[in-house]
């Protein structure tokens, strides 16, 4: 019998180490990991259509509308390389998602593992997100404070440049803040309710994060 594909969602406000954190458990589980916002700059990259529409709304750190997210999403979930499932990395973001994804999980009779709530207070975010710098290519992240590059921005891999995201200034960050905590309790609540929410403490040290998020999740029947 082939085996279910697993989601599992890790949720929480910009720069609470989604992405730090979705790229080394993704590699554990040998599934695959799919940032939301990655996917979008993605397509705003390759001048697609749905990129020349969302340009705008990805630079005013405003959220794209349900059904591109949705659209984008779903055909991640049924790409070939994904079969053996997905962790998504700033998806779902609205209640409405979440239902969608639900919905999307039992068409295709897959686990619904958890939800990954990062929780970090909004003091902490601002030095993470203003000293985030990442390397394109590979999405590899680092922060001038917490987790520099060997050498001053540059990728400690390629040598390659790295960048800054045009949505991370004080201003941008404010609006991003904002628009998370509008339906926060909402999706916790809809994840809770299903007893699939799982709370990490997302001030710890980077390392001690992975530990307690690789801890709770084998509560859920994840084996590393
Ligand atoms: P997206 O790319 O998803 O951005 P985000 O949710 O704002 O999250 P970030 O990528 O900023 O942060 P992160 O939590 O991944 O933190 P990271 O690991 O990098 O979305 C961008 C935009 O796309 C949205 O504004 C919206 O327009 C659109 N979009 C995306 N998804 C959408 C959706 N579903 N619906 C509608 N629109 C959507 O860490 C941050 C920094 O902190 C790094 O420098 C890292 O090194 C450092 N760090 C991480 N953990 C720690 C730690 N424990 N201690 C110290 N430093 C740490």
């Amino acid at each position: 019998m082939t085996e279910q594909p697993k989601y599992i969602i890790f949720y929480g406000p910009p720069g609470c180490g989604k992405g730090s954190q979705a790229r080394k458990i993704s590699a554990l589980l040998n599934i695959g990991h799919q940032s939301s916002g990655s996917l979008l700059r993605g397509e705003i990259a390759n001048e697609t259509e749905i990129g020349l529409n969302i340009k705008e709304t990805l630079e005013e750190g405003k959220l794209v509308s349900n059904e591109i997210v949705n659209k984008v999403i779903k055909r991640a979930m049924l790409a070939e390389k994904f079969k053996t499932g997905i962790l998504f990395d700033g998806y779902p973001r609205t209640l409405l998602q979440s239902k969608s994804l639900t919905e999307m999980v039992n068409e295709i009779e897959g686990n619904l593992v958890s939800l990954i709530w990062i929780d970090v207070p909004d003091n902490v975010l601002k030095k993470r997100i203003l000293g985030r710098r990442t390397h394109r290519k590979s999405g590899r992240i680092y922060n001038i404070y917490f987790n520099p590059p060997k050498v001053e921005m540059k990728d400690d891999i390629t040598g390659e440049p790295l960048t800054l995201r045009k949505d991370d200034t004080k201003e941008v960050l404010n609006r991003r803040l904002n628009i998370y905590h509008k339906e926060d309790n909402e999706i916790l609540d809809y994840y809770r309710q299903m007893n699939k929410l799982i709370h990490i403490d997302g001030t710890l040290s980077i390392d001690e994060t992975h530990k307690a998020i690789k801890s709770e999740l084998t509560k859920f029947g994840i084996e590393f």
